[in-house]
């Protein structure tokens, strides 16, 4: 008996799903309720299947085994399934960063079809790594920039890595190397973690966690931050504009296309190709009025905050964009695709297209991406998209009315633009209290929470209090959805950040992209810790990651929290078989790296204490 107005706080997805429900199509809500109830022992974090003595269990509560077949105690299995989650995580952000670094490559060495289009964002990111820009080719430049990001990847010695090295400030990097977390190779440090779980090998809570760090900083101050510059070096760094958000953004009568993952390395291709004047014809033979190519989830908000491309919805939203009836085709890449879209798809005559060596999906069709022949494939794909609109069942469509107008595109350059050139004034306002801090507020949806409840709801209550919100992912989709990024939402702002808000001509929350343009919030942390002198842990910032899901999500928020940050969470992961875990990632972190871990799924109540940790560290910085 859960209702559609219960799962989701959008008006166009709740339309959505009950469309699904009446035809029958089975959705996510339905596969939760299917699970219920969920295994204990899973959501404790103390079940082990690391070798086949197991899997083994603890009893958190009887008189059960305490200790699997080799020994391991809860505490162990518990800090070993952590440590595994966050290689997980910082593995798929920093594969997706490699991609587009051999983009480049293939780009400079073998002519594949991505030319430079930021040579200003390239000579910026030269500088910071030390490398010559004056009187330099930018293909020279380009060589070595590439050279270091490979070198983050491949090098044996036990330095920092590169990148980490040229953008994270003195006082973070020795608060590192104090603890012995600052990352040495970003793939090594996910291969330390496979070997350290493997079984008996490491087995204290503190080490497994330390280990855990080091991968999320190489993931945060590595590949997510190696993913967003090489991605703006490509394809332009984000600036301010209006873009159009939900899945109101599909038309009735257009071919539709979803690009939907986290690579631009193929979506950018596909958004070209829609436009192809050839395709665009054939398209009209068809009897569309054209192509409409419109993103979800990440690499959707790539292209939203690049090029203004509309994004009919985030996580949860992907099945319901099929359930309009009305997609030609769906585009998808890597990470946060429901392999369950091939089912959906049956119901209608939606292709979904797999394009990733990486990520098959079992009776999609598969057109398989190569940088070198990018432009020929991406023009494939949309040929089939084309091909496929005389499929359409007309009385199948129904295409919710639901889409928002946003602003978007604030990157760290774009940002500083806005401002003038510096960050000032917004420290300006920060020191004076009439702006008391900034939340960075990260992606996901997760079905056990209502569709962006939490978002929404953590947002409202902290731009009241006055704390400028940041962030990404799905968070960023959920407020494009809600109108909250229009500089007139800044009207349900304190009356501080609402004053800001209207002189500057900008949204109470600033949209800065996809998961791994995460980095983009370190680097904004970064630059305030150096002007004011002092440690990211030292500013009244905090972070949260309020309907988290993924491995991914737990990779991010261990970044931030070891990059100093005070780090909320709205859904429990699964560690709470171990109180010692607990204890450490909520408490004894602090001292190790100046933030920690705050789990709380009432998002009015979090942000209190949000406010509440803001306010102490105003006070600790005497402002
Ligand atoms: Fe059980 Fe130990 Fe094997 Fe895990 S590693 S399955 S706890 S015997
Ligand atoms: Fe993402």
């Amino acid at each position: 008996n859960w209702k559609p107005e219960d799962k989701s706080i959008d008006q166009a997805t709740q339309e959505m799903i009950k469309k699904a429900e009446k035809e029958n199509i089975e959705t996510i809500w339905d596969r939760l309720e299917a699970q219920q109830p969920q295994c204990g022992y899973g959501q404790l974090g103390i079940c082990c299947k690391n070798c086949f003595q197991g899997p083994c269990r603890i009893d958190p509560f009887g008189d059960g085994p305490k200790k699997g077949v080799c020994g391991a105690t809860a505490d162990t299995i518990v800090a070993r399934n952590l440590a595994r989650m966050i290689a997980a995580g910082a593995a798929a952000h920093s594969d997706h960063g490699r991609h587009v670094v051999i983009a480049m490559y293939e780009a400079i060495e073998h002519g594949a079809p991505y030319p430079i289009k930021d040579e200003k964002k390239l000579k910026s990111v030269a500088k910071k790594l030390g490398i010559a820009v004056d009187n330099r080719e930018i293909k020279e430049i380009a060589k070595d920039v590439i050279k270091k990001a490979f070198e983050d990847f491949g090098k044996q010695d036990d330095s920092i890595i590169n990148f980490a090295d040229a953008y994270a400030n003195d006082k973070r990097k020795q608060t590192w190397k104090d603890a012995g977390v600052a990352p040495r190779n970003i793939d090594r440090e996910v291969v330390e973690i496979m070997h350290r779980t493997t079984m008996g090998v490491d087995h204290d809570t503190v080490s497994l966690i330390a280990q855990g760090i080091k991968a999320s900083l190489g993931d945060g101050w590595g590949g997510s931050l190696i993913a967003t510059e090489f991605q703006d070096i490509l394809f332009g760094t984000p600036q301010i504009g209006k873009r159009e958000a939900n899945l109101g953004v599909l038309k009735e009568d257009y071919v539709n296309i979803v690009v939907h993952g986290h690579e631009p390395v193929l979506s950018e291709k596909i958004i070209e190709a829609a436009q192809d004047p050839e395709l665009i014809e054939l398209a009209k033979k068809y009897g569309a009025k054209g192509i409409n190519a419109v993103g979800m989830c990440c690499t959707g908000l790539e292209l939203l905050v690049r090029h203004g491309t509309p994004i009919a919805g985030n996580y949860l939203q992907q099945e319901l964009a099929i359930v309009t009836g009305a997609v030609e085709a769906m585009v998808v890449d890597v990470q946060c695709i429901m392999p369950s879209l091939v089912d959906v798809a049956r119901c209608f005559h939606t292709k979904i297209i797999d394009t990733s060596s990486l990520a098959t999906f079992p009776g999609a069709t598969h057109i398989k991406f190569d940088e070198r022949k990018a432009d020929e494939i991406a023009k494939e794909i949309v040929r089939t998209a084309v091909e496929n609109f005389s499929n359409r069942e007309k009385n199948k469509v129904q295409i919710p009315k639901g889409k928002s107008e946003a602003i978007g595109g604030f990157s760290v350059e774009a940002t500083l633009e806005a401002l003038g050139g510096s960050l000032q004034p917004l420290e300006d306002a920060i020191k004076s209290g009439t702006i008391r801090g900034i939340v960075g507020i990260v992606g996901c949806n997760n079905v056990k929470v209502k569709h962006n409840y939490n978002h929404i709801t953590l947002t409202n209550e902290l731009i009241k209090n006055d704390i400028l919100i940041i962030g990404t992912g799905c968070w960023a989709t959920a407020c494009a959805e809600y109108g909250i990024f229009l500089p007139e939402y800044a009207k349900n702002a304190g009356d501080g950040l609402r004053t800001i808000c209207e002189s500057l001509g900008i949204p109470p929350a600033l949209n800065m992209g996809s998961c791994v343009d995460c980095s983009r919030m370190l680097v904004l942390a970064d630059l305030m810790a150096r002007d004011l002198g002092v440690d990211i842990s030292d500013l009244p910032l905090a972070g949260s990651a309020t309907e988290a899901m993924t491995e991914k999500a737990v990779s991010i928020g261990t970044y931030f929290v070891a990059s100093g940050i005070f780090t909320h969470l709205g859904t429990t992961p699964p560690v709470l078989g171990s109180q010692e875990v607990v204890k450490v990632l909520t408490e004894n972190a602090f001292d190790i790296v100046g933030g920690a871990f705050y789990v709380e799924p009432d998002p009015v109540k979090a942000a209190k204490t949000l406010t509440e940790y803001i306010e102490k560290k105003r006070k600790a910085l005497g402002i």
